[in-house]
């Protein structure tokens, strides 16, 4: 069982599921260029907690998607209380199929979900979507480089989490046709997010998803908690923000 299906499930009181808060949704907005004219469109949108806080930051219109129908849900709810349904949409949908044309969007975003997807098929459909010139970018956790092998098939086997090298990163957007890719380290983040998810969820919180987890899955479950627990801590594990641009037709 995944951190954002735990705490999905027990609706523990977390609204972001990235490091960095919305500090780094604005370090990355505006990298992105993001203003009040801006069309954009979050990948994989969780609460809704990202989106809202664009909206109501930068005056965007924003439309959000998720493939979970209680994280759908709990967006719509959120942007009504706010009085943000005029600016925002959320839709329940798969990031490796998206129903829109291509090039309807100013900015594409995903925060800390790329690693959990089909990262080229998922990152082509962003490139897909976002206008010529418009630009893609993600937070996500990156390995730093000399991470060993079986450190990294460990955290796919109990996370599906394939996560890129900085480097790789960089080198995954170019490939993907995104020109002039920026990157910036930090990976000082992953330290301060353990104790603030910690701090958030509280022990009756924690102690509330290792119960689940032995339930769900028994002592083999509780194990993989622990060690995937383990690996976020460790300092192989680092984070990062890329941003690309689409070149223009000509
Ligand atoms: C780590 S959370 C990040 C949520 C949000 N972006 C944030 O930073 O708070 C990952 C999100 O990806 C969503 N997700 C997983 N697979 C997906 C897919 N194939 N298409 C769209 N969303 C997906 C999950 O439901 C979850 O909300």
């Amino acid at each position: 069982m995944s951190l954002e299906e735990m705490l999905e499930k027990e609706d523990l009181g977390i609204e972001i599921l990235h490091p960095g808060g919305l500090e780094i949704t604005k370090d990355l907005a505006e990298l992105c260029g993001i203003n009040e004219k801006s069309k954009v469109f979050d990948v994989a949108c969780g609460t809704g907690e990202s989106a809202c806080f664009l909206a109501e930051t930068f005056e965007c219109e924003i439309v959000g998607v998720d493939a979970s129908p209680i994280m759908v849900e709990k967006a719509k709810k959120k942007a009504k209380e706010r009085g943000l349904e005029g600016k925002t949409t959320f839709i329940l949908a798969d990031a490796h199929k998206l129903s829109f044309p291509d090039n309807t969007f100013d900015v594409v975003i995903s925060e800390c979900t790329l690693c959990l997807l089909n990262k080229e098929a998922a990152l082509r459909e962003m490139v897909r979507v976002v206008k010529p010139n418009g630009c893609v970018g993600i937070h996500d956790v990156a390995w730093k480089e000399n991470t060993p092998r079986e450190l990294k098939l460990k955290l796919k086997d109990i996370e599906g989490e394939e996560p890129e090298t900085i480097e790789g990163w960089k080198r995954l957007f170019e490939k993907v046709g995104l020109v002039d890719v920026v990157v910036v380290d930090k990976s000082h983040l992953i330290p301060e997010w353990m104790k603030e998810m910690r701090r958030q969820v509280g022990l009756w919180g924690e102690l509330k998803i290792f119960l689940n987890i032995l339930k769900k899955e028994g002592p083999k479950g509780l194990k993989n908690a622990w060690e995937s627990m383990k690996i976020f801590e460790s300092s192989h594990t680092g984070y990062v923000i890329v941003v690309g641009r689409k070149p223009s037709k000509e």
